[in-house]
């Protein structure tokens, strides 16, 4: 099987799912350092990180490869984004130019370009991301859009196994307290994941904080084609009941999109989301704490927790290498 993009799980069938991990699996015990001897991954960051930028890098070079990373307006000119401004601010080129030109140099691009944030229906759509992939003919990697994160799924799914947790186990993506509002395409991509593994996924989230109808529809749809199950609440105890995995995440209300105000007003009750020892009471004895990280610390997640037994963040971490070089290797080699 090859690759030609790697923007969206939901793309694959489950045979190449598995392919994808069994590779990631073959490269971690017989390690091909020269693969892609020759082949160069340019990496845009539109916004931070520290795994995602690291683990491309070292997957890269691990595959023989090597890399080069744009941080627009860090040492690069600032990108514009949208379509019709005038450029008459920051911004000294367009991604219309520099996106092309920048491919040009490449085998392979890397994007991450988070959700602006004001308008729900775009974001959920992932319409900018979209409109920089219509941009570059080379193969894509979606380092994380306003919607998906198909790496940090792909690691999690491997997390899962390594782990030898079964499908249609309870699997608990559970809202937890952040300062302000965050994106979401974690939520929404790790509720389909999970979905698709054939888990029987509860979306555990105050009220407000809803996933968008196309996102649930989008979960529905991978739990009919896997035999799981999805459910939604605001129960904090039922949701938690029986619980296999919990995947603690944080993101911002639906209700109040784009309106930091309206947000702080809701989340500003919630703090005693936050997840501790105690919320794991009647789950299953070993159910297991998962985040993708960046986690703050006794806000989201008590410290006690993160550093117990129970929490695998640093196994998923640790498995964004192991997946992104078998999806380099099927894009490249
Ligand atoms: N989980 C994740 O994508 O981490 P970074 O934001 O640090 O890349």
């Amino acid at each position: 099987m090859s690759l030609s993009r790697f923007l969206d799980l939901a793309d694959l069938a489950p045979e190449e799912i598995r392919d994808l991990l069994a590779l990631a699996e073959r490269l971690q015990q017989h390690p091909e350092p020269q693969a892609l001897a020759g082949k160069i991954l340019g990496l845009i960051f539109l916004n931070p990180s520290l795994r995602t930028l690291a683990s491309m890098q070292a997957g890269m070079a691990r595959l023989g490869g090597s890399s080069f990373v744009i941080t627009p307006g860090q040492g690069t000119w600032a990108l514009e984004t949208r379509s019709g401004v005038a450029m008459d601010g920051d911004a000294a080129e367009h991604i219309r130019e520099g996106l092309p030109v920048l491919a040009s140099y490449c085998d392979a691009l890397g994007i991450r370009a988070f959700a602006a944030g004001r308008d729900l229906a775009m974001d959920v759509a992932d319409t900018s991301f979209k409109a920089m992939a219509e941009l570059i003919q080379k193969p894509l990697i979606n380092l994380e859009s306003a919607i998906n994160h198909p790496c940090q799924s792909l690691a999690d799914w491997k997390t899962l196994d390594d782990l030898r947790i079964a499908p249609r186990t309870k699997f608990v993506l559970s809202w937890v307290p952040h300062p302000r509002a965050l994106p979401l395409a974690v939520p929404a991509a790790t509720a389909h994941m999970a979905a698709l593994r054939g888990h029987d996924v509860v979306v555990l989230r105050p009220d407000g904080f809803a996933l968008p109808s196309p996102v649930m529809d989008r979960v529905h749809a991978a739990a009919k084609l896997s035999g799981g199950s999805v459910t939604e609440t605001d129960d904090r105890v039922a949701a938690l009941k029986g619980a296999h995995i919990v995947y603690a995440k944080e993101w911002g209300s639906t209700r109040h999109y784009g309106d930091a105000d309206g947000d702080g007003a809701l989340r500003r009750h919630l703090s005693d989301w936050q997840l501790n020892e105690q919320s794991f009471a009647n789950a299953t004895p070993n159910c297991k704490l998962m985040h993708c990280l960046p986690v703050r610390r006794n806000v989201a997640v008590a410290e006690a927790l993160l550093d117990s037994p129970r929490s695998v963040v640093l196994h998923e971490a640790h498995n964004r290498l192991v997946v992104q070089m078998a999806v380099l290797y099927r894009l490249l080699k």
